[in-house]
């Protein structure tokens, strides 16, 4: 369904590119044409990526090493990139975690994920959305949230906060930068697995399985479904979505909001026949 030059002639830049979703959403943009901007606090595994995405598609790629919670260095990285001509597309995709339970957080832990991930996505988003409205440009800026950004989650504190945080970005931004060619939309992928968050949040194989088994379509994501929709959301086939907050997680979240979804695994073949009406003779 996508054509091969989609993204023909946009420059995206994608934080924390080097690995997992990023990495794939990444790959994803090459293929349909675009140039790829990836930033990432470690030197080394950014080139690696790099090399890997630019073999793999024949596409550009260029890095630049940056913490996103360091401001300066975002507006750093942000007036690099705009020398090779400005970016069309920021997908805010850096983020920290862990499993914890919140008693236990330090003030300094608190401050780590609220950092990397609400701070770091207003650092990138601003740097990005003062040039596109200072130049009168059209931007797009993808935020990469969670299914509790919402709903809140027990366990995940911090990253749940932050998560929020960002979607009160987007969908405000969405209405005031709207206004002048500024899109905000963002993506809440259910469990995909990736080595940064499942050895974080789902450190132990029978979490694992439990996690997967417990999704409705009986599986976790994949990152070409999330690549795919983040392609969509980036291109110009999307132009009148707009603060939208899209879940892709097979039907996870629903899951728990229904008052007798838990009733689907607990009743046997045998208890659903007592409760059927009985037939009048
Ligand atoms: C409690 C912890 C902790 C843990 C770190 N801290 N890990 N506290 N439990 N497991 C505390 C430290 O003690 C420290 O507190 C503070 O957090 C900062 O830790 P540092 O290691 O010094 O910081 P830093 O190097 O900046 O590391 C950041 C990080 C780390 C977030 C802690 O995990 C990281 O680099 N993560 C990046 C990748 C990542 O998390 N990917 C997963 C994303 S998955 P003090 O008090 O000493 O300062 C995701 C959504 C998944 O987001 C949803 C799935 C469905
Ligand atoms: P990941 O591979 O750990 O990705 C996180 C990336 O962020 C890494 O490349 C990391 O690179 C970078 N990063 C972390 N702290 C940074 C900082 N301070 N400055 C700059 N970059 C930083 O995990 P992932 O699973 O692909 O997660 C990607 C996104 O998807 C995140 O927003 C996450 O919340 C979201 N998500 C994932 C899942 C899932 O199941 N995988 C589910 C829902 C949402 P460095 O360590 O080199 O800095």
């Amino acid at each position: 369904m996508f054509e091969k030059d989609l993204l023909a002639g946009k420059r995206i830049l994608i934080t924390g590119g080097a690995t997992g979703l990023g990495k794939s959403m990444g790959r994803r943009f090459l293929e349909l044409g675009a140039s790829l901007y990836i930033c990432g606090r470690r030197e080394q595994v950014l080139a690696e990526a790099a090399e890997e995405l630019r073999s793999a598609t024949g596409g550009t790629v260029k890095t630049f090493s940056c913490d996103v919670r360091d401001h300066a260095r975002v507006e750093a990285m942000i007036e690099e990139f705009w020398q090779d001509g400005p970016l069309d597309v920021l997908v805010n995709n850096a983020a920290g975690n862990f499993l914890a339970r919140t008693e236990d957080l330090s003030t300094g832990a608190f401050e780590a994920v609220i950092g990397i991930v609400l701070m770091g996505s207003i650092h990138a988003t601003m740097a990005c959305g003062r040039r596109w409205l200072k130049e009168g440009r059209q931007g797009n800026v993808l935020n990469i949230s969670t299914t509790y950004a919402e709903l809140g989650s027990g366990y995940v504190v911090p990253s749940a906060v932050a998560k929020a945080g960002v979607l009160a970005l987007t969908r405000s931004l969405a209405v005031e930068w709207g206004r002048k060619g500024i899109r905000f939309n963002s993506i809440a992928p259910g469990a995909i697995p990736t080595e940064g968050a499942f050895s974080r949040l789902l450190p132990m194989k029978e979490l694992e399985s439990l996690a997967a088994k417990k999704n409705p379509l009986g599986r976790f994501g994949t990152h070409e479904e999330l690549a795919n929709l983040a392609a969509f959301l980036v291109s110009d086939l999307s132009g009148y979505i707009n603060g939208e907050h899209i879940t892709m997680d097979g039907g996870a979240l629903l899951q728990g909001a229904g008052s007798f979804n838990y009733i689907g695994d607990r009743l046997t073949p045998e208890m659903w026949e007592a409760i059927k009406p009985k037939k009048k003779p």
